[in-house]
């Protein structure tokens, strides 16, 4: 049976009884006293201020808000108005008078086999530490500082001192390129760079600090970096620019002391750049606000987060889910939160495995691409280790298709851990679309919206699509941890987002179907996003990179299947004239866009076209080119250049 047919049988994977009777949201649903997940959820969209309210009450606020959802500036929402807070004053400094203060926050393992505990205080301490730095360096609230690091602990620690002071942070994943580096530092205005020597990805070295160089070169903002010792590799030090992490953080001016900058609740947190349908990434905005009271929220009901839980999520903190559910979520709900630096399949395929049984992990949350990764190496890997601390998994970043669910759900799980399907977006901050452990399961299926939340699949004038028939993903109403805005660019926000057809929703840029019981069924993005191996990349990007090359007149990007990325890249390019393509140029070409944009972006194949389809305005048709490498039937071709 091929797994579009299985998914028509529905098949249903329930809960046992003690997962739903131990749930935190169990335990919410009979205090508000509804009998199932459907009532409870048409009271948080009915009573949504109440419902917001409460979970917002769960955390600490220096000063009350006066209102919690203003959206007399849609699509400018603001959330607990008048409010004041601080995300650090929630994720740390509340568990410094609690018995949380000794509590392991993070447990970090390096590839090394090196593992580094560090308890709320230490965290605390750190954060402080640098805190302090960072405004010793001149910076001020409202200032962005960029970071580029690899996946170590001080990644976390940088985020958090720079929310600590009233600075919003932009993280720039450790697999970009210099010249990616250089244009989010220019968009972001940094004058302060926080960098390592290098990190580690199968015991070879990558050189961030050269690549930090390149980009430092032509980035005129930059006054500071400061540069974490992890490889202990010779490194360029540029006298009066750079500075070693630790031998700042030996100064007196390092005190352990630093109070935590009051903000308002729609203060700026972070940015964090993602791709959309144009070449220029947009720098998605959020709040600590609205932002933290999503994700604590979401992180709560759905991970069942409870004290004794050693909860991993396997991304990077670099990227939307690390921020939202490495750093800041389980920090903020007192959990401990394991990060593991490597490959998962480094030095062997059961690394993996090795760590879950070593450090007891009950709750695993990784992506389609890792499961369907490791499932290619066999079950005898996770078959050697005792799995059975685990209680819950997670998946997010692409649908999962429902071999790689069975197997995760049947070898990793055990037959009896639920899998949390989150499906949610940069912009969205948190979960929308998710299961929680209470909930029947179909695999490859996220379930239901959040509380809360209203989702819905509609046509292209708005209309609910009948159940089973493809349509656009929206969001009918607000959420706390909706993006803002678009860095300088609030017009992008409000058009890519809210003012295309359907006008009025919010439109994520998936196609979906809902099925007979209102479970939902994302297909995969409508815009000019792929996703490969979960990260996002826009087809923009990869043509302008392609053009950058002498010997590329014009270019085209696709996302064709792929076994264990998801989706692959292919390219089609026209060379210039006098120009012979062959084997060499498509491999020199493939290369290229690695080294404009990073590693993640190496196409699979760049084939050699004399024209490209395109429509009679001269926008090219990917979709043709993807139909025909597909060879599927062309679909409307009634626009293409004649
Ligand atoms: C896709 C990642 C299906 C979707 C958190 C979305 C998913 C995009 C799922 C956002 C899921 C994410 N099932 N598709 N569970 N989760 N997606 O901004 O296409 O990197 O629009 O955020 O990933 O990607 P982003």
């Amino acid at each position: 049976m091929t797994d579009d047919a299985r998914q028509q049988t529905q098949e249903v994977y329930y809960p046992t009884e003690s997962i739903v009777e131990q749930a935190n949201i169990t335990a919410y649903m009979r205090s508000k006293g509804f009998s199932n997940w459907d009532d409870l959820h048409r009271w948080s969209l009915d009573q949504s201020d109440t419902f917001w309210d409460e979970m917002a009450q769960r955390l600490g606020w220096y000063a009350p808000y006066t209102q919690i959802l203003d959206d007399s500036k849609k699509p400018f929402f603001t959330w607990f108005t008048g409010g004041k807070t601080n995300i650090v004053h929630n994720a740390i400094d509340r568990h410094m008078s609690t018995w949380r203060r000794n509590k392991l926050a993070f447990i970090w393992e390096g590839e090394d086999g090196t593992v580094r505990n560090f308890s709320y205080a230490d965290v605390n301490r750190e954060v402080s530490k640098l805190a302090n730095v960072l405004k010793a360096m001149g910076v001020q609230k409202g200032d962005i500082v960029s970071i580029y690091l690899p996946r170590v602990p001080e990644l976390p620690f940088a985020m958090l001192a720079c929310a600590k002071i009233g600075a919003a942070h932009s993280v720039i994943y450790g697999g970009f390129s210099h010249e990616a580096l250089r244009d989010r530092i220019a968009d972001a205005q940094s004058k302060v760079l926080i960098t390592a020597d290098g990190g580690y990805m199968r015991n070879k070295v990558i050189e961030l600090k050269k690549i930090a160089d390149d980009a430092m070169s032509s980035s005129p903002t930059i006054q500071t970096a400061i540069v974490l010792k992890r490889t202990g590799h010779a490194v360029d030090m540029h006298v009066g620019r750079d500075y070693w992490w630790h031998d700042l953080m030996a100064l007196p001016i390092a005190s352990e002391r630093c109070e935590t900058e009051v903000v308002d609740a729609e203060h700026p947190l972070f940015i964090l750049y993602t791709s959309g349908s144009t070449g220029k990434p947009k720098g998605v905005v959020h709040t600590h606000g609205g932002y933290s009271v999503g994700i604590a929220t979401t992180f709560h009901f759905t991970f069942d987060i409870k004290d004794h839980d050693i909860y991993w999520c396997a991304a990077d903190p670099g990227w939307i889910t690390g921020h939202s559910y490495i750093v800041y979520a389980p920090l903020i709900e007192g959990a401990t939160s394991f990060i593991y630096e490597g490959a998962p399949n480094y030095p062997y395929p059961n690394r993996w495995w090795q760590i879950v049984e070593r450090y007891k992990i009950s709750i695993l949350y990784t992506a389609p691409t890792a499961i369907r990764g490791l499932m290619r190496f066999g079950d005898a890997w996770p078959k050697r280790h005792d799995l059975s601390s685990l209680r819950l998994l997670g998946s997010v970043g692409e649908p999962i298709n429902p071999e790689a669910w069975r197997w995760y759900y049947d070898i990793i799980g055990g037959g009896n851990c639920p899998i949390m399907d989150t499906w949610w977006q940069t912009e969205t901050g948190g979960f929308m679309i998710t299961p929680n452990p209470t909930t029947p399961l179909k695999p490859g299926s996220g379930t239901k919206a959040f509380l809360g939340i209203e989702m819905d699949v509609v046509d292209e004038h708005g209309n609910r699509t009948a159940d089973n028939a493809d349509g656009l993903l929206v969001a009918k109403r607000p959420w706390p941890s909706i993006m803002r805005t678009i860095l300088h660019d609030a017009e992008r926000y409000a058009n890519s987002y809210w003012n295309n057809e359907p006008v009025g929703l919010y439109t994520a840029g998936d196609s979906a179907r809902r099925d007979k019981d209102g479970y939902f069924w994302v297909i995969g993005r409508i815009d000019d996003v792929i996703k490969v191996s979960g990260y996002r990349l826009g087809t923009a990007e990869i043509e302008s990179a392609l053009v950058s090359h002498p010997a590329v007149a014009e270019a085209a990007a696709i996302g064709l299947p792929h076994e264990i990325k998801g989706t692959g890249i292919h390219c089609f390019v026209i060379l210039r004239s006098g120009i012979e393509g062959s084997d060499k140029l498509s491999e020199e070409l493939r290369t290229h866009v690695a080294k404009e944009l990073g590693p993640i972006t190496k196409p699979e194949a760049v084939s050699f076209m004399a024209a490209l389809p395109k429509t009679r305005s001269g926008k090219i048709m990917r979709r043709v080119l993807k139909a025909q490498a597909l060879g599927q039937d062309l679909g409307d071709i009634s626009t293409l250049e004649g």
